[in-house]
């Protein structure tokens, strides 16, 4: 199903109107603040949520035709992205079967077939293994058996995702709702204009979790995001597997005029995308602005408990080839730094993880308006697996199916 706008417009209401939590919203218990501090918390999240979870990892303009390469190593082990002959993309290990080499030296590239740089062993696109020197010498090789390890890689249009679990469900059923809700947006003809990366001293959660409420708006953002967001009459959408979408109405007058002269608009685009500021988060690291201009996803990397990369893009309908450069949602100067509203964010997760750092654990209230992160919390420990976790830091799963889309107790 799309958007169903008359459903969000009276969420809207309802929300405005509201002065208490809904009837029946589950009191959420405080979040652990060692999840984000602790290192074997860290590990847990690094090589197990994020093994078994789809992840953006590429744009297929960055290897817009057969043969053309890029290397992704930003969910901590070597991957490598190719176009193949097919048309299709695949995620291959970086890691040649002999001796372990990279398969793959430069970041990117254009090759028929990979050749190890070490002992020249070469792979096929879908990593078969084709051809061996000197394979004399080898006793017993089962060449079928010595390709480059594959990975799930599947596209949402011109969106690469990455999966290192074998038997995860597909991306699309992973992402249930958001195919529909986002066929609007036109994905396939999305052009990519800008991809950056920021390393930000504070756990990966912590800068996120600034895109997953507009509690802090008002505060934080004075001067930039608060005039064009209407947090009142926010609208908070949970979705199973912890996905989530916030909707909120720019108040009139306060669209961005710059936008509106520049570039060109996504023309299916519907009424939501045109009136509101709107933001999904796709679990575990992903959060999606959606609007008429802009599709400008952000993605938040573990590096250590304490250290973070943040990952910013801009795509956009095509805005010609003419103009050498396309919109930047996210940065200043051309990637020199981030954007004043990201900045107002780093500068503030940095500050938390300092102060967790230097002081005891303790519990961390979140309010109805906050709910979104604790979905996200709950669905970690899920995806984790409950008994891996030391009881201490574990959340409980309060916010259940009832709340998850597409029920709505709100409007019961
Ligand atoms: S490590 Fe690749 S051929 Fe030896
Ligand atoms: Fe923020």
């Amino acid at each position: 199903m799309p958007i169903d706008t008359q459903r969000l417009h009276q969420l809207m209401d309802y929300e405005a109107a509201r002065d208490t939590p809904p009837t029946n919203f589950p009191a959420l218990p405080p979040i652990p603040s060692a999840r984000y501090t602790d290192a074997g918390f860290y590990e847990l999240e690094r090589q197990v949520m994020f093994r078994k979870t789809w992840l953006l990892a590429g744009h297929l303009d960055e290897m817009p035709e057969p043969g053309d390469f890029h290397r992704w190593d930003m969910a901590g082990l070597p991957v490598v992205l190719v176009h193949t002959e097919d048309g299709s993309v695949n995620a291959l290990l970086n890691r040649c079967s002999h001796r372990g080499a990279p398969v793959a030296m430069a970041n990117k590239g254009k090759k028929k077939r990979f050749t190890c740089p070490y002992h020249g062993w070469s792979y096929a696109h879908d990593g078969q293994l084709l051809a061996v020197r000197d394979a004399r010498d080898f006793r017993d090789l089962d060449m079928s058996a010595s390709g480059l390890r594959r990975l799930r890689c599947e596209r949402l249009g011109k969106l690469i995702f990455v999966n290192f679990d074998l038997h995860t469900p597909s991306l699309r059923e992973c992402l249930g709702a958001l195919v529909d809700e986002w066929a609007e947006f036109d994905l396939e003809n999305c052009r990519l204009s800008r991809r950056d990366r920021f390393t930000v001293r504070c756990n990966w959660k912590i800068a996120m979790e600034a895109n997953l409420e507009v509690y802090h708006v008002p505060s934080i953002h004075g001067r930039t995001v608060a005039p064009v967001l209407d947090s009142r009459r926010n609208v908070n959408t949970f979705y199973p597997g912890g996905h989530s979408r916030m909707v909120a109405p720019i108040p009139a007058g306060h669209a961005n005029p710059a936008w509106q002269s520049r570039w060109p608009e996504i023309s299916s685009a519907g009424e939501i995308a045109r009136t509101c500021t709107q933001s999904y988060s796709v679990f575990p690291n992903l959060v999606m602005p959606l609007n008429q201009f802009v599709i400008p996803p952000i993605q938040f990397w573990p590096d250590g408990p304490d250290q973070c990369i943040v990952e910013t893009w801009t795509m956009a309908p095509d805005w010609g080839s003419t103009a050498k450069n396309g919109p930047d949602m996210w940065t200043e100067d051309a990637g020199a730094r981030p954007s004043l509203v990201l900045r107002e964010d780093i500068e503030m997760s940095e500050a938390i993880q300092e102060t967790l750092d230097a002081t005891q654990s303790t519990g961390i209230p979140l309010s109805y308006q906050e709910a979104r992160i604790y979905h996200a919390h709950q669905s970690a420990d899920a995806a984790i697996g409950r008994e891996h976790i030391p009881p201490e830091l574990q959340v409980q799963a309060v916010l259940n199916e009832a709340w998850w889309h597409p029920n709505e107790p709100r409007l019961a």
